[in-house]
């Protein structure tokens, strides 16, 4: 069975969407750790109530001792490669990694962005669109996961899908419509990625 560790730091409904998937067997993998940034994220009694082992890692005490973001990445890496995953999935993990993260998991961590491509980046992804909608700037949301590079919300893109967004719609109603499309196209991505793994091995 593949191995997977899910990033958090929130709510987790796309950790939810995963534990069961792969619980019902539509996902091959196991979720062996789940990682948190946060302590007060809800991902992490998610991931307890569904037995798997949680890692809250701040980068806090980091910061306050004066060390940088590439330590802290490294020592998160070694951490995470106890539990040797087969794919790191980002799921609502908001920290930028550093290549001293990244270059420990090749082509093995996976970003999910309430956006499509190249657009809105960052923090407040489904907030911006929803106003360049109501500005006439776009006429549809989206959403993607792609292979993490070390900026920000890009790489190359695994699945992507357009979201609409309807004349009606108010801020809420719309982050909904995108967080169950999440739901979908993070399981989607994850199966993609099964089968372009089997293809190299
Ligand atoms: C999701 O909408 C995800 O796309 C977003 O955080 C949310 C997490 O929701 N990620 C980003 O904005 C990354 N730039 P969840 O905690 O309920 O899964």
């Amino acid at each position: 069975m593949k191995k997977l560790a899910v990033f958090i730091s929130g709510s987790g409904s796309n950790l939810q969407a995963i534990l069961d998937a792969t619980a019902d067997g539509q996902l091959e993998a196991d979720v062996v750790l789940v990682v948190s940034n946060r302590q007060s994220a809800y991902g992490l009694t998610r991931a307890e109530k569904a037995g798997v082992p949680t890692l809250y890692f701040p980068f806090k005490p980091y910061r306050e001792a004066g060390k940088n973001r590439a330590t802290y990445d490294a020592d998160l890496a070694k951490q995470v490669s106890q539990y040797q995953p087969d794919l790191i999935v980002l799921a609502g993990w908001m920290h930028i990694f550093s290549p001293a993260f990244l270059n420990r998991f090749p082509n093995r961590v996976i970003n999910l962005h309430p956006a499509l491509p190249d657009t809105f980046v960052g923090v407040g992804g489904i907030e911006w669109a929803f106003e360049a909608y109501h500005k006439g700037e776009i006429e549809h949301g989206g959403c993607m996961v792609h292979y993490v590079s070390p900026e920000v919300d890009r790489g190359p893109v695994i699945v992507q899908t357009i979201v609409p967004i309807l004349p009606e719609d108010t801020l809420n109603t719309y982050a909904e419509r995108v967080h169950a499309t999440e739901h979908r196209i993070i399981i989607k991505a994850i199966q993609k990625v099964w089968v372009t793994l089997g293809e190299s091995s």
